[in-house]
């Protein structure tokens, strides 16, 4: 205990007698993301940490999310600023067409190849332009791009309590840590709830109510610590998420292996069962015949040629998206052979649909205070994230000039990253 004190004070009184150059006042950053929370999950709770935080920086009425509004997907666009048809990050599974073989979340974490699809997240841009960077459990840490990965980096053990509130906490002052010893630029942090919580009860149950009030707290704790730290006045903090959560409907369902005249004998590859969204192969010379049996199957049913899918989702234009595709209205999931969906949420469905909305929140040194701002698309994080980091963003589909209003005005002499 003693020892590692001692060992603090020796880093940061050497860190006090770098050159001021390189000491610059480069101010941190920490992206946390609380998987699944909705754009009004604060409506229903008392949530004094975060109420306090919109007084002191800033609070969008609710941010778009990307479309798949999947976990992977979403947060790889915060990480990259890309759609997922030019990220390629297309699904929360790893799939193989030829082979069928399928991969789940947590084994698709380490697939190099899934990730790493010709665009770089932005912990590797900010390493490469001299920042260190961290991952706590962020979707898309694991992976190594073009041979690189995070700096430092937590990665979420196989069996996992997603709720465990002192593991939150452990986590937290791991952060704390890495930016006040390690002297890290940027460290994205994620939980799994207010997720897990809204899948299993469904998003209007008192059980999720219960886990915004632990978000709360939890962000009750980690302004107190990064306080106690002494990182507030160079720290911008933003509290976002990847998608929001819909009731699970049960009558009526959609159940694609009890289409009349379809049949799986038809399929090369399916990939089903998971929430709103699927993509299917039929076997050659089958795709006209399963299309037009499809296409009108169910009234809450959506299925497409490639070509044809919506250009507003910005999706099916990769070469991962298979000849057809599908997707459900809200509170409707694709059931394929079997029924084997028992949630009572879910999330995956149009990124226009309220419920699938989520959060924006941010405060720090380069954020106006007490701003209420209006909705924008996730994929304009990205580039407020390199600015308020200055570096240089890599090409991506979206703008800083959209989030520019959040920020404070700058001094004529610029802002102070900018010009570093
Ligand atoms: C899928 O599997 C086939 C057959 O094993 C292999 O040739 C191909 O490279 C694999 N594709 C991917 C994307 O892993
Ligand atoms: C992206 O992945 C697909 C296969 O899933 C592959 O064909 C393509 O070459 C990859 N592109 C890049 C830039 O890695
Ligand atoms: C997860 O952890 C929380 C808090 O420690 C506990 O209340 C809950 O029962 C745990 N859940 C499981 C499935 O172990
Ligand atoms: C199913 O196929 C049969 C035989 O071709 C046809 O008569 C019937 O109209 C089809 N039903 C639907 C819903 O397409
Ligand atoms: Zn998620």
């Amino acid at each position: 205990m003693f020892a590692s004190l001692g060992f603090l004070f020796a880093i940061l009184s050497i860190a006090r007698c770098v050159p001021v150059q390189q000491a610059a006042s480069r101010d941190k950053v920490l992206l946390v993301s609380f998987d699944g929370f909705r754009w009004n999950y604060d409506q229903d709770v008392d949530t004094p940490n975060l109420d306090a935080m919109a007084a002191e920086g800033v609070k969008a009425r609710y941010m778009t999310p990307a479309f798949v509004t999947l976990t992977s997907p979403c947060h790889f666009t915060l990480l990259t600023g890309k759609y997922l048809e030019n990220h390629g990050v297309i699904h929360n599974m790893w799939f193989n067409t030829s082979t069928g073989v399928k991969m789940p979340y947590y084994v698709t974490q380490g697939i190099d190849s899934w990730w790493d699809n010709g665009s770089l997240p932005i912990w590797i841009t900010a390493q490469r332009q001299g920042l260190k960077t961290g991952s706590i459990y962020f979707p898309g840490g694991k992976a190594k791009y073009q041979g690189e990965e995070v700096y430092m980096k937590l990665v979420e053990p196989p069996i996992f309590n997603y709720s465990n509130e002192v593991n939150w906490r452990q986590n937290i002052d791991t952060v704390m840590e890495w930016f006040t010893v390690k002297n890290l630029d940027f460290i994205a942090l994620y939980f799994g709830e207010p997720d897990s919580t809204g899948h299993k009860y469904g998003p209007e149950s008192e059980q999720r109510k219960a886990i915004v009030s632990q978000v709360d707290r939890t962000i009750g704790y980690l302004r107190r610590r990064i306080r106690e730290s002494g990182l507030e006045p160079n720290l911008n903090l933003i509290i976002t998420s990847d998608h929001g959560m819909e009731t699970v409907i049960k009558d009526k369902e959609v159940h694609i292996g009890a289409v009349e005249n379809f049949t799986f004998s038809d399929i090369q590859f399916e990939l089903l069962d998971y929430g709103p969204n699927g993509l299917l192969i039929p076997k050659e010379g089958k795709l006209e015949h399963v299309y037009s049996v499809l296409k009108n199957a169910h009234p809450k049913l959506h299925v497409y040629k490639k070509e044809e899918f919506p250009k507003r989702f910005h999706y099916a234009n990769n070469p991962r998206i298979t000849p057809l595709l599908m997707y459900s209205d809200p509170g409707y999931v694709i059931h394929g052979r079997f029924k084997v969906q028992f949630n009572k949420g879910e999330h995956g469905f149009d990124n226009e649909a309220m419920n699938m909305k989520t959060i924006f929140r941010a405060v720090g040194p380069a954020f106006k205070q007490g701003l209420l701002a209006e909705p924008f698309e996730s994929v304009n994080v990205y580039a407020l994230l390199c600015e308020l980091l200055g570096i240089v963003p890599e090409p991506n589909d979206g703008s800083l000039e959209v989030l520019r209003p959040l920020l404070r005005e700058c001094p004529a002499d610029g802002c102070g990253n900018t010009d570093i």
